[in-house]
């Protein structure tokens, strides 16, 4: 794999750049709509309480952006090409952080939040798309492994839209936000399928 870092994607309609503390307050707010966080997963539910509070997350945040540019780190701002506003936040983590046991880096996982003033316009999908390409077209990481709420369609059509196979088993997940538990779809894409459909 290789370690490019969180590099400036475009798109027709959309920047994706490296994360900056500029847009950190905002985009907790939006992390804050319960319709956003019913399916945020990040940190463990015991933090709930914490993360509703800015004053305590914008020292989390002020942290988390002295490495917004290191080249492990693949997280984007996205921004509207002809307004500049920011609409959301796109990420390819590792796998390891849902699963302990898959020790690999060019493992990953994706995430991706697009404020709800924005969302059913594509840029989800448009977003994704350009950041699952430069995953696997330059940094060449082997697999995704994801999942997202059966509850939640926005997030997995993106995902099959993508050619990512739904495996057949469910898993039961804890999300922060919620007190029980969620069932979800699991969705894995090989680098070799990923090539195969979009190349
Ligand atoms: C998931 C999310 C990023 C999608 O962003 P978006 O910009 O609205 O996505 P798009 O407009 O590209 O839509 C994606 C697909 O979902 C569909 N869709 C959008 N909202 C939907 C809804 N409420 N119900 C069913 N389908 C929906 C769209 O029609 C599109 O499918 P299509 O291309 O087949 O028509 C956004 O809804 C979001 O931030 N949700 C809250 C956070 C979240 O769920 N993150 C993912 C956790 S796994």
């Amino acid at each position: 794999m290789k370690f490019l870092g969180s590099k400036t994607i475009e798109t027709d309609r959309l920047i994706l750049k490296a994360q900056t503390l500029n847009e950190q307050k905002r985009f907790w707010e939006i992390l804050m709509i319960p319709t956003v966080n019913r399916y945020y997963l990040n940190v463990p539910i015991k933090f709930r309480e914490k993360l509703k509070d800015w004053d305590k997350q914008e020292k989390f945040y002020q942290e988390e952006m002295m490495h917004a540019n290191d080249s492990d780190v693949f997280k984007w701002s996205a921004f509207l090409k002809d307004t500049g506003e920011y609409i959301g936040r796109l990420s390819c983590h590792l796998a390891q952080e849902e699963d302990a046991t898959i020790n690999n880096p060019a493992i990953r996982d994706v995430g991706w939040v697009i404020d709800p003033k924005f969302q059913g316009n594509g840029y989800g999908s448009e977003a994704a798309k350009a950041m699952i390409d430069f995953m696997f077209q330059e940094c060449n990481i082997e697999k995704i492994i994801t999942g997202a709420a059966i509850c939640n369609p926005a997030s997995w059509k993106i995902m099959e839209k993508l050619g990512f196979e739904r495996q057949k088993d469910t898993k039961m997940v804890q999300y922060t936000f919620l007190d029980e538990l969620t069932e979800t779809y699991v969705y894995i894409m090989t680098r070799e399928h990923y090539l195969m459909l979009h190349q």
